[in-house]
């Protein structure tokens, strides 16, 4: 499989959460409720996988590798943009588990805000996955060699590995000091 495949077949992961997360915003909006097992399973998940787990593969191992190299201002400039999409989304979720936490103390805007986040994660992925698809990938493949590539799956794999036990290590942490 090639670097690129792997990526994008975590993009289908996200695409299909990005799916449910504007299902439940209208669940949200009918009952005038906060289903908070959902919310949690939204944010595990946008933390953990879209971020931790795929987002922390393009920034600290394919843009890197990249931004190394002799790329065209233009191509440096959409990898900040990139990385300004991921930024955005980390705040974004940091954001719903506060309001998660307001809402759970009574606070009546919370569930407004919780649905205004939602729709901004909903709106930015698909914009963020085509541009990486259609135009960004492709073109790192011009800028690195073969061994590079075969590198690249190697580390995707191995901060895979990683990222399974540093995320119990956090769940067994969080429990002991709960
Ligand atoms: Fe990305
Ligand atoms: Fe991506």
């Amino acid at each position: 499989m090639n670097f690129y495949e792997q990526l994008m077949d975590e993009h289908r992961l996200i695409e299909h959460m990005v799916h449910l997360i504007d299902e439940q915003v209208k669940m949200i909006e009918e009952k005038n409720e906060i289903n908070l097992a959902v919310i949690d399973l939204i944010t595990d998940f946008l933390k953990t996988y879209a971020s931790s787990c795929h987002e922390r593969k393009e920034e600290a191992i394919l843009f890197k590798k990249l931004e190394e190299k002799d790329i065209p201002d233009s191509y440096r400039e959409t990898i900040k943009v990139l990385k300004a999409d991921h930024e955005f989304a980390r705040e974004t979720v940091v954001k719903i588990i506060s309001e998660r936490e307001d809402y759970i103390a009574g606070s009546k805007e919370s569930l407004m805000e919780i649905i205004n986040q939602l729709r901004a994660l909903v709106k930015l992925y698909p914009k963020h996955i085509k541009k990486e698809e259609d135009e960004f990938y492709k073109q790192a493949v011009d800028y690195l060699t073969s061994n590079e590539e075969s590198g690249m799956i190697d580390d995707f794999n191995k901060l895979d590995q990683e990222l399974i036990h540093k995320k119990y290590q956090q769940v067994v942490e969080r429990l002991e000091n709960s």
